[in-house]
């Protein structure tokens, strides 16, 4: 961890007592440590201990470094791994919420794009606020990662939420996000995920049942390491935790997914097609709501655009994974989409396997590529995804 850059920002509350200890538990553990505070903060920690515990200078101000670089917001955010705000107060949330940058620490956080940690430390009444409440999920909404304060005795005497976390807590939440495996950095990916809807008339739809499940789950596994995931999705149910490595982008029919797919390949270095499109699509939908007749009515089909042959038609470089969803002669259907899709590899779902499919949270699959096949057991969608991504990693 001895090259790991954490910038601690420190604002004005009396939680700000923890972070000695934090800034200790960083160094002591091979971290760089480097600190900007407000000025209130100096009101609770001191300018030379914080130095001398971070064995880095303290910036507080921003014009303060006489003869040093106008700039030092900027290189302060490009020197960090990581950015966290410990303690977090109402003011320095609403403030990165809404964007203003009225000194060092808050002109720093604008200028950075790494991960941000916010610890909130505040008065119960405060931090139930709902306008602080309402900030708070504007951050969440951003990626920031809210390490939420707990339940206790506050230094005002009440009881509640608002205690900011033990140092030894930010610390451990701190040392997951380095531990795991960042090896998809600078890949960009596309996923496609979801079923999609096509519209019969104003009100009726054809679909399928595809849940959107693998397909989150490969986007949150590429997430997790490293990498940048533009989500194209048809309508499901099933949310994911906004990040700042991830694009999402909502779709509802056949046609709508194909031109963002095209769109999204292009900057792409790996495209995964789990998305169950549609094969047909009304070919003049109805505009209003079809009336009932006593007859029997014929609704005309034309097929959709197949958006992984198309990708492959401009694949270049590009890493090309497909799904094939099969009851019979499944190896052989799948192996027959692999070459003729021209996909590196395929994955083959069985619908024949009990626990495996479109409603289940796992996935029973066999990754097929040019020379092996491999059948793997039944798993969880998210175990099944990082063996999907590992896969592809031996392609990139
Ligand atoms: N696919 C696609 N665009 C389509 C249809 C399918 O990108 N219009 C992709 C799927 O996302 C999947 C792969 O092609 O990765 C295979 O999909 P599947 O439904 O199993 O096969 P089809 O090509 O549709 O053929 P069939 O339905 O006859 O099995």
């Amino acid at each position: 961890m001895a090259s790991k850059n954490v910038l601690l920002g420190i604002s004005g509350g009396i939680a700000a007592y923890k972070t000695y200890t934090l800034i200790r538990l960083f160094v002591k553990n091979g971290y760089n440590v480097k600190v900007i505070t407000t000025k209130n903060a100096l009101n609770f920690v001191n300018e030379l201990t914080l130095r001398t515990l971070s064995n880095n200078r303290v910036c507080s101000d921003m014009f303060s470094f006489v003869g040093d670089v106008s700039t030092e917001h900027i290189a302060l955010s490009e020197w960090a791994d990581v950015f966290v705000v410990a303690p977090a107060t109402a003011n320095i949330i609403g403030k990165y919420a809404n964007a203003i940058a009225d000194d060092m620490l808050s002109t720093c956080l604008l200028a950075c794009n790494k991960q941000i940690f916010f610890a909130p430390a505040m008065n119960t009444n405060m931090y139930n606020n709902k306008g602080v409440q309402e900030n708070l999920q504007t951050l969440k909404k951003r990626g920031i990662q809210i390490i939420e304060p707990n339940n206790g005795e506050l230094a005002c005497g009440t009881v509640g939420q608002g205690r900011m976390a033990e140092a030894e807590e930010i610390f451990d939440r701190l040392e997951v996000f380095f531990s795991t495996k960042q090896d998809l950095e600078g890949k960009t990916f596309l996923i496609t995920a979801g079923p999609t809807v096509e519209q019969i008339d104003s009100v009726r739809f054809i679909s399928n049942n595809s849940s959107g499940r693998m397909g989150y789950a490969l986007a949150q596994e590429i997430i997790d390491r490293g990498g940048v995931v533009n989500l194209v999705s048809g309508p499901v149910s099933i949310d994911i935790l906004p990040n700042r490595n991830l694009h999402l982008i909502k779709v509802t029919s056949a046609k709508e997914m194909y031109e963002m797919a095209l769109k999204y390949f292009e900057n792409s270095d790996v495209a995964i097609c789990s998305a169950a499109v549609a094969d047909y699509t009304p070919k003049t939908p109805y505009n209003g709501k079809m009336k009932k007749k006593q007859e029997s009515v014929t609704i005309e089909l034309e097929p959709t655009k197949d958006i992984l042959k198309t990708l492959a038609k401009n694949k270049g470089n590009r890493i090309l994974v497909g799904f094939a969803l099969e009851t019979d002669n499944e190896i052989e259907n799948a192996k027959k989409k692999l070459l003729t899709k021209n996909l590196d590899f395929i994955v083959l779902n069985s619908l024949n396997d009990k626990g495996a499919g479109f409603e289940y949270t796992t996935n029973k699959v066999t990754l097929i590529d040019k020379q092996d096949i491999v059948a793997l057991p039944l798993k969880s969608k998210t175990q099944v995804a990082k063996d999907i991504i590992d896969k592809t990693l031996t392609f990139l």
